[in-house]
Formats: structure tokens, sequence, C-alpha cells
């Protein structure tokens, strides 16, 4: 009986291969800055010599299996004019070798990972950097429970910031992580990760970023957490221990009003003109003028590193995602940061409701992230949109148009907003709302 030829198919199987390590050879390398195979931190170094040893295991034990495979097909195929082969029923010594080799395998694999659970799961040395990391929908919010600050009031304030995370180089940062309301998860791929934010229990994750430098990363949630999961990134960077203080010292200062966006070297997008002049009269409170440098009497240097410096972002750090058309500020609509900080600080907008601005007595609101320093944020939306007027001034007029789901409403008159349904037929003016932006793009 002639044996059926089988067409081969060694070109789909040759692809197959060279696609796979097309995959792997893909993630490998700095061009890939959002690549897990970076080490980092010794966080992702231990992870990373887990990774290799199983995939160097793997390779051999695939290795051997099809030559040993291939070998025996060639070797014992059937040949014309044979009859039918030896019957065997199991071979004793045969199935005790190929029960112990798998077995020395998992030994040489259950060792070193039982080992680095042990440590990664190890609590964190007590002269660590203590972050609490709180997961929202759909945002992340950082506070560092080390730097405080105490207002005129009496009031202690802890340093609190919004999907921007800074860590010094070179010291062990420990993360408690706890979520506000659904799941999320906490990953910075080229530093450290997954590990979820659970509901009432909190969850701790510690590395140590030791051998980068001054650098930005991208941070992501990796657990499904409703409309706008994929919205939901952050920024982490790392900078020098001075740096890190001097950001933190500033980060503790009470913001600085409207009277900043008249000086000159205010950011791009503050007004050129027109605000030339002082403003008039504080807005509202004392508080909100404030000087930009802390009070005479503090003996505190003024901060000389308040922000990660733009040029050393690089082009995944910088979100691209499109202002919808009906959004958008009309062109040639300038801000005013004066008159911004004026609607900011009485309510024009309901800003305050649900933001705090440390420094404008009126902004006490909890809901939203705390705006004290969100000029000095190179993102917006949970690094969904860059942090300029544009994007600032079209996120104040329409937050629900520009990431699905989110709790901020529709605020500028003529604007659908997509939870409610409804088409504002009152509310700000694209002046107002540039206004605004302005006036926040001043909170260095
Ligand atoms: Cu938060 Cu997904």
């Amino acid at each position: 009986m002639p044996v059926p030829h089988r067409p081969r198919r060694p070109l789909p199987a040759a692809l197959t291969a060279l696609f796979s390590l097309l995959l792997l050879g893909a993630c490998y390398g700095p061009e890939h800055p959002n690549s897990i195979f970076t080490r980092f931190t010794d966080w992702n170094r231990d992870v990373g010599f887990l990774f290799d040893l199983l995939l160097w295991f793997g390779m051999i034990v695939f290795v051997f299996v099809e030559v040993l495979l291939i070998v025996t097909i060639w070797k014992y195929r059937r040949r014309p004019g044979q009859g039918l082969p030896e019957q065997v029923h199991g071979n004793t010594k045969l199935e005790i070798i190929w029960t112990i080799i798998p077995t020395l395998v998992l030994v040489f694999i259950a060792v070193p990972t039982v080992k680095t659970i042990f440590r990664t799961q190890a609590k964190a040395k007590p002269d660590a950097l203590q972050v609490e990391v709180i997961g929202r929908q759909w945002w992340w919010e950082f506070r560092y429970p080390q730097y405080t600050t105490t207002g005129a009031n009496g009031k202690v304030d802890t340093l609190v910031t919004a999907n921007e995370l800074y860590m010094p180089i070179g010291r062990t940062v420990n993360f408690s992580l706890r979520t506000a309301d659904v799941l999320h998860s906490f990953w910075i791929s080229t530093l450290a990760g997954k590990r979820d934010l659970i509901s009432n229990h909190t969850n701790y994750l510690w590395f140590t970023p030791d051998s980068v430098s001054e650098n930005a990363f991208n941070g992501t949630c990796n657990e499904y957490c409703g409309a706008s999961h994929a919205n939901m990134k952050f920024r982490a960077y790392t900078v020098s221990a001075e740096n890190f203080e001097s950001w933190a010292q500033n980060q503790l200062l009470p913001s600085v009003g409207a009277a900043a966006a008249a000086q000159p070297g205010a950011p791009a997008g503050a007004p050129p003109a027109g605000a030339g002049a002082a403003p008039a009269a504080p807005p509202l409170n004392q508080a909100s003028v404030l000087p930009t440098a802390p009070a005479a009497d503090q003996a505190v240097a003024p901060a000389t590193f308040v922000t990660f410096p733009a040029e050393q972002l690089g082009p995944h750090n910088i979100p691209r995602t499109p202002i919808p058309a009906a959004v958008k500020l009309q062109p040639g609509v300038v801000g005013d940061a004066s008159r911004g900080a004026q609607a900011f600080a009485m309510g024009t907008g309901a800003c305050i409701g649900c933001h705090t601005v440390r420094g404008v007595p009126t902004a006490m609101g909890r809901i939203g992230p705390d705006l004290t320093h969100v000029g000095g944020r190179h993102t917006i939306a949970a690094g969904l949109f860059p942090n300029d007027t544009a994007h600032l001034g079209a996120w104040i007029k329409n937050a629900r148009a520009m990431k699905p789901g989110v709790l901020m409403p529709a605020l500028a008159k003529g604007q659908f907003d997509p939870v409610t349904k409804a088409t504002l037929q009152a509310g700000l003016t694209d002046q107002q709302a540039a206004d605004i932006a302005a006036y926040l793009l001043t909170l260095k």
C-alpha cells in the first residue's frame, strides 16, 4: 500500500518562526522606550533575570525535544515492504528518566523564582521614599506623606500631585497602592510593575531607580476599569536627589496667583500683551497673589528645579491625541491669566467645587486633581493631552467630549455633554475658557 505523500508547508512554518523572532527583537533595545526589557531598577533586573532564565530553559527543552522528534520520525519511518513494527507497552527506565528531567528543570526554575518572590515581596527599606498611589476613574493621585507643609491657618498639607510622578535616582521608592473606586493596576513598563490597586486593601510595591539617568517614562493602568481605562496614563520622572528636593519644596509652596501671569517668562499661551499692566486689585484674597518666592522669614532658597525640562521629554512622552473639532477653541482667542485667576477664584465655571489650589482659599474641592502646580505638568487628563492653552482650554470647555466618561462635566455654552445628553444653554465662552487655561498654566 503506497504511503500517501502529504504536501509539505515549510513556508508558513518558516514565516511564523521569523515573525516570532521579529516580535521579540522589536522589544529589545533603547529605541523602544516602552519596552519591558530594560533594567533600570533592582526590581526589573530581578524579574528580567527570571525571564531570561525561563527563556533559556525553554529554548533548550524545545530544541532537545524537537531534534529528538525529527530524528525519530526520520530514522524509524515506514519503509516499503516492512511489516507491522514490534508493539511495546511502556518502558520503565525511559519513563523514570522523563519524569526526573522535568523535575530537575522545575527545581532550577523554582529556586530562583521563590527567592525573587521573597525579595520583591519583602518590606521596603525603612529610609525609602514613601509614595501613596491612589487610582481613580481615570487618573492617578500621588501623595508624598514625608513632605508636608503647615499653612498660615495651621493646617498641615501633604505634597500631592496628579498623573506626574517624581522619583529621586538611587533611592528606594515604596509605593502603597489604593483605589478610590474600582480596580486599577500600576505599571511603569520600563521600571516596574504591574501591581493591582484593590478595593479596601493596600498593596505595596517598591523599587530603586538606580541605573538610569534623568529621564521620563510612560506609566499606564493595566486593569480594565471602565470607559477610559486606556486613557488612564501617567508620566514618571527620575531626577537627581537635589532636583527631587527642589521639586518637592516648590510643590509644597502655595500657588502663585494671577500676578505671575504678567511677568516676563510666563509660559507660551499666556497673554503676551494686554495683561501687561498689573492686575487692578487682588481678585478675591491675598493668598492668590502671593509672591513667587517663599516668605522672607522662611529660610528656603527659591526652587531651582520646579519641573522636568520639556526639552528632555522623548517623542514617546508627548501625547498626540487630537482635540475633537467641536471642542476646539476658536482661532485667535488669547487667554488672559489675570482674568482667568479672577474667574477661577470666584467660581465662574465651577472649577473650585472639585479642585484644590492651595493659596486660593475658595478652591478646596477634593473630587478632581489638585491643581496647585498644574502649570508645571507636561500633560493633562492623565497623560492624554499635552498641557497647553489649546488643550487645556478645550478640556475646560468640554472634558467629556475629550475623554469618555469623566466626572468633569461640559462647561462651555453650546457644548453637548455626552453624559447628560444635553446641549448647554449657558456656560463659559471660549474667551473665559482660554482665560482660565492661561491662569492654570501660570501655576508652576
Ligand atoms: Cu484604571 Cu484601568
